[in-house]
């Protein structure tokens, strides 16, 4: 049985779904807009905004909004703001690869509270709410427990042309390779996250992204038993934009590794 805030997400998120499945099934035809090197906005990612906007005031009036397509939309309620990416891996979903998803997360007093993340393609509904627990398409999830750094598949964002940080970034992939089974760069951290909590990745790393790349990923890596940090420091990665999420015994071994890598 989900919560009422799920129901109401959920909802909210297959409405916009809809209209995203169609924009996938004519992708050559979708008008783009470039907002700057490797960063495109679709039509598609501005219809989803405004579905997901106006079915999620519907049914909470007077939340917040921070979206990457309409940035802060202030609400009357002082406690809840909705954080929302209409179509993480915009790029992917530019190319028609399908790996992109709706996220979705709740904010209660600062505080991350219900998560949704959504690839229409694959139909995988990753949901959690604080102290609930995390699922995929209703079934619990549980982060990867292995416990040696050698033995890991790892999610690590390679930045884009131009992105910031590519000499950190590439020897955060050299001191990586030397330790890991293998590397992957899906082009969504918001799936990466989702994945780790379902136990497919054993961590992910990624740097300069926003807040709602990473909320309700979140929160579904913490109520599948995982842990998040700045892979720098003990800060809160929503403040830093850099995130490392992982179980308890892999944490240490990830940040001594990228703690190499920041010093070659
Ligand atoms: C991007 C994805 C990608 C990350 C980029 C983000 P977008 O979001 O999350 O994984 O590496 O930094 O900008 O632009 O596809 O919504
Ligand atoms: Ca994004």
């Amino acid at each position: 049985m989900s919560s009422p805030i799920i129901t109401v997400m959920t909802a909210a998120v297959r409405k916009a779904a809809r209209a995203l499945q169609r924009d996938y099934g004519e992708i050559a035809f979708l008008q783009v807009s470039q907002k700057g090197p490797g960063d495109f906005v679709t039509i598609a990612d501005q219809r989803c905004d405004k579905i997901l906007r106006e079915e999620l005031s519907k049914a909470r009036p007077g939340y917040a909004f921070l979206t990457e397509e309409t940035g802060s939309v202030p609400g009357t309620d002082p406690d809840h703001r909705f954080l929302i990416d209409p179509i993480d891996g915009t790029m992917n979903f530019m190319h028609a690869v399908p790996m992109f998803a709706i996220t979705v997360a709740l904010e209660r007093k600062d505080e991350l509270v219900a998560a949704i993340t959504y690839n229409p393609v694959s139909d995988e509904m990753y949901t959690a709410e604080k102290g609930g627990g995390a699922f995929l398409n209703n079934k619990r999830l549980r982060v990867a427990q292995r416990r040696d750094i050698h033995d890991t598949l790892v999610s690590y964002e390679v930045p884009h042309r131009g992105g910031k940080d590519l000499p950190l970034s590439r020897a955060e992939i050299a001191v990586l390779q030397q330790r890991v089974v293998g590397i992957r760069s899906p082009g969504s951290a918001a799936l990466s996250l989702a994945y780790v909590a379902a136990g497919r990745f054993d961590a992910m790393i990624c740097r300069n992204i926003s807040k709602w790349d990473m909320a309700a990923g979140i929160l579904l890596v913490r109520e599948a038993g995982g842990f998040v940090s700045d892979p720098d420091s003990e800060r809160n990665p929503m403040q830093t934009g850099n995130i490392l999420a992982t179980n308890a015994d892999l944490m240490p071994q990830f940040k001594a590794a990228l703690g190499k890598a920041r010093e070659a």
